[in-house]
């Protein structure tokens, strides 16, 4: 079967239509995973249909791969409006996403991915788009240009994002739903894998799903994507379905261990370990060190690697847990055992980047 581009190639108006089918669930109650999240969603969905309404506006935040678009997908299909996808760094100016707001039909879904990115003119279209569905257009230059305002139908704006700091607050105040994705347990990552095995008509053992699940970072991209690969290494081999030992096999060619580190997680280990003493260390530094941005290591290693309980964030840097020490093999220092000074401080890490 053909497998749909994870990302989306944009047309000259910055907006396609995205074909949901294939490994994307088409419906919340194919939504694998998120319970909490998923159970308030169906609410709203039903109370909005029940009321003739659109669903209020929504935003999804949390690390790439868990799922961001596909919820929107999934508010579409549901809601029966047409799925519109732009992004933030695809609308350069206010023209462009006001061609696309006159465009939309009542019940439509307007998804802008990485909305941190907007520019503060595109913003200024979009508050009263949100608030009231409606747009001004200034028609004309000069002495003789004249405001038209034109009514929107009723549509609802989904956003994603995977820095919810870096959202102005007028934005982040017009929507009303405003959820954060999770990294997905391994059972359900493991469920995620058998659906998309069943999709790629190739056969696993649930205990292979689970090998695969381990190492799949929580996140259900990362999952489907071993599972490719997996499944390239079992029809090389001619086999017909993926048992435990070819999971393993496969795993290891991929450098990907049983905890589903991999060779960039054990270098940023390594670096916070070997170079910085265990830490703490501040993010700009191990950014530097580790020649990556900053963004992608808050993004990408560092949920992973806190929800493993290998690193935790201090209000002065980043630093190895003993357990972070021991994925690694290398012995806990004395000293670091008993250094109290450290406490986690989650709500400074907007304010200041650096932790
Ligand atoms: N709950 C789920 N059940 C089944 N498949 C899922 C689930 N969540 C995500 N996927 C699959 O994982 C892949 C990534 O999902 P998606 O593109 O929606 O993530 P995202 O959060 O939008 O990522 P990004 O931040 O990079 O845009 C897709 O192929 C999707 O089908
Ligand atoms: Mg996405």
């Amino acid at each position: 079967m053909n497998e749909i581009p994870e990302k989306l190639t944009e047309t000259a108006a910055g907006i396609i239509e995205e074909n949901i089918s294939g490994f994307r669930p088409a419906s919340l109650a194919e939504f694998i995973g998120q319970g909490d999240l998923k159970n308030k969603l169906g609410i709203y969905i039903q109370a909005a249909r029940k009321r003739g309404e659109p669903l209020d506006h929504c935003l999804f935040y949390g690390p790439p791969g868990l799922g961001k678009t596909t919820l929107a997908g999934i508010i579409a299909n549901e809601m029966r409006g047409q799925f519109r996808v732009t992004s933030g760094p695809a609308l350069e100016r206010a023209g462009d996403l006001a061609a696309i707001l006159s465009n939309l039909q009542p019940n439509d879904v307007l998804f802008i991915d990485e909305i941190h990115r907007l520019s503060p003119a595109v913003e200024e279209v979009l508050y009263p788009g949100m608030e009231d569905f409606f747009l001004d257009i200034i028609v004309g230059k000069g002495p003789l240009a004249r405001n038209i305002r034109l009514q929107l139908p009723p549509f609802t704006l989904v956003g994603a994002t995977t820095r919810l700091g870096l959202l102005t607050s007028p934005l982040r105040a017009r929507f009303g739903i405003v959820e954060q994705l999770e990294l997905y347990a391994p059972e359900d990552v493991s469920t995620i894998i058998v659906r998309g095995a069943r999709l790629l008509s190739i056969d696993i053992s649930s205990e292979a799903a689970m090998v695969i699940a381990k190492s799949a970072r929580g996140t259900p991209r990362v999952a489907l994507r071993l599972l490719r690969r997996v499944r390239d290494v079992a029809e090389v081999r001619c086999e017909s379905s993926i048992d435990v030992n070819l999971a393993r096999t496969a795993l290891n060619m991929l450098g990907v261990d049983s905890v589903g580190m991999d060779e960039r997680d054990r270098r940023y280990l390594y670096a916070v370990i070997d170079l910085f003493g265990g830490g703490p260390v501040g993010l700009s530094t191990l950014s530097a060190a580790l020649n990556e941005e900053a963004q992608t290591i808050e993004d990408i290693y560092e949920p992973f690697l806190i929800q493993k309980g290998f690193i935790e964030r201090t209000p002065r840097g980043r630093k190895a847990t003993r357990n972070g020490y021991g994925c690694l093999d290398i012995e806990y220092p004395v000293e670091m055992a008993t250094d109290q000074r450290t406490f986690l401080l989650e709500e400074d890490e907007a304010a200041d980047p650096e932790f």
